[in-house]
């Protein structure tokens, strides 16, 4: 079988398994360039298939050698398709990882779920003992509360109505969109499904399970952006499940006091990912700031975001190093106010005509491509793909 995109408004309908390892690949070979650091040995991951997860568990396994244990809810091939790409992106970084002598599980299933949480213990104590370091990095639009509720999240804004020029990947051109404000019981759900609840539980669930090493730390991602969208992100119903976040973190702080451990948040950059397409207006925003960021030779893609997090910023000689609201800035480049002024100065410029020629859309949709394996160097994407042996391939 030949295997060609479909793209359907800025979501990926399929994915080239093959593409997936060579993604894979690519991510590694950009770790063992940046060279060994020293960092955690045991880690879980939540979310752990994709975007920010994909790259953190590739940054500890292959930058500091730790055994990890990944959860993502993904799907393999059936009736219905060849599978998505997180799915066959577990089972490449396993496959990788093993090679290297590295433990790597994939946990498929629901991660807000105590049985998702009974199943990870039960592995970490059979697998792993105890980790040290537990990655917080779900994206979900719907969470299953543990008592069989569904809550689901919005993306609005809140206050006055947004509207602006959006990004349709599947034509490739500028289309109006607009954000409506959220009602009070939409910021909540939002808040619900991605705020910092369910990471709590999953903290105190491992450290009653006794599965957390001393001086163990966790860490969730988040994103704040610049004043330019905070109509679309910081002010919208996201932004307030990100506010939640950070509050979580103190409370598991303290409760990891007891271990000697720490919980953090860090704050990263705005990138290409599964999620993040999804976000109204913000992907032309991405791509004027990626234009910007490689024209001034500052762009970071998840992989260098995630090496830079844990090499430098978590454990590096500094330790963790914090501002003074104990975040860790891995938007520190995307904040430069030159970087903003150059993006403010070429945002009310942008038409579907010319939106090309100011940002780097290219790259943007390259990047978006990629996520899902397909437009990587080196894959030869004529050649038919074999389905019946990938379907024999297990996570
Ligand atoms: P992503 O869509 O690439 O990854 C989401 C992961 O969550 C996947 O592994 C998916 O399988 C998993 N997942 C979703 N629902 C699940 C469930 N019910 N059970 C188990 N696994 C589930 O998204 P991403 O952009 O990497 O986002 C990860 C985090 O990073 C989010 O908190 C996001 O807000 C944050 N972040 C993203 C950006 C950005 O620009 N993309 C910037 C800053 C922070
Ligand atoms: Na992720």
């Amino acid at each position: 079988m030949i295997i060609h995109p479909q793209i359907q408004g800025c979501v990926a309908r399929n994915c080239h398994p093959i593409g997936c390892r060579a993604a894979v690949q690519q991510q590694i070979e950009r770790i063992k360039a940046a060279g060994p650091f020293n960092g955690p040995k045991r880690v879980l991951v939540l979310g752990a298939s994709s975007g920010f997860g994909l790259a953190s568990r590739i940054a500890l396994a292959f930058g500091a050698s730790a055994d990890t244990i990944g959860i993502s809810f993904e799907r393999g091939p059936s009736d219905k398709g060849l599978g998505s790409a997180g799915w066959y992106n577990n089972i490449w970084f396993r496959k990788e990882a093993e090679q290297e002598g590295r433990i790597a599980i994939n946990l498929i299933g629901d991660a807000f779920s105590d049985g998702m949480r009974q199943q990870a213990i039960d592995t970490i104590r059979q697998q792993l003992g105890q980790v040290d370091l537990v990655i917080y990095s779900l994206a979900s639009g719907i969470r299953v509360l543990p008592d069989g509720t569904q809550v689901r999240s919005v993306l609005k804004t809140t206050g006055q109505p947004f509207s602006g020029w959006g990004l349709d990947l599947e034509r490739d051109i500028l289309v109006q969109q607009s954000l409506a404000p959220a009602t009070p019981e939409e910021i909540r759900d939002t808040v619900t499904v991605m705020g910092g609840e369910d990471w709590q539980l999953w903290m105190q669930a491992l450290q009653q399970a006794d599965c957390l090493a001393l001086g163990a730390q966790t860490v969730a991602y988040s994103y704040i952006g610049p004043e330019s969208t905070y109509p679309l992100y910081r002010d919208g119903t996201i932004g307030y499940a990100k506010e939640h976040l950070h509050a979580t973190a103190e409370t598991i702080n303290l409760q990891l006091a007891e271990i000697g451990g720490h919980a953090w948040v860090s704050v990263c950059k705005a990138l290409v990912t599964k999620a993040s397409a999804y976000i109204p207006v913000l992907p032309v925003y991405l791509g004027l700031l990626m234009g910007v960021m490689k024209e001034r030779g500052v762009h970071e893609g998840c992989i260098e975001q995630m090496q830079r997090l844990f090499a430098a910023k978590m454990y590096g000689p500094n330790g963790v190093v914090a501002d003074g609201n104990r975040l860790i800035r891995m938007d520190d480049h995307e904040l430069d106010p030159a970087i903003q002024a150059a993006v403010s100065a070429l945002w009310p410029k942008v038409t579907p005509d010319n939106f090309h020629a100011l940002g780097d859309f290219a790259g943007l949709r390259q990047d978006f491509m990629q996520l899902n394996g397909f437009e990587l160097p080196g894959v030869d994407y004529a050649a038919p793909v074999d389905v019946a042996s990938l379907g024999e391939l297990t996570p």
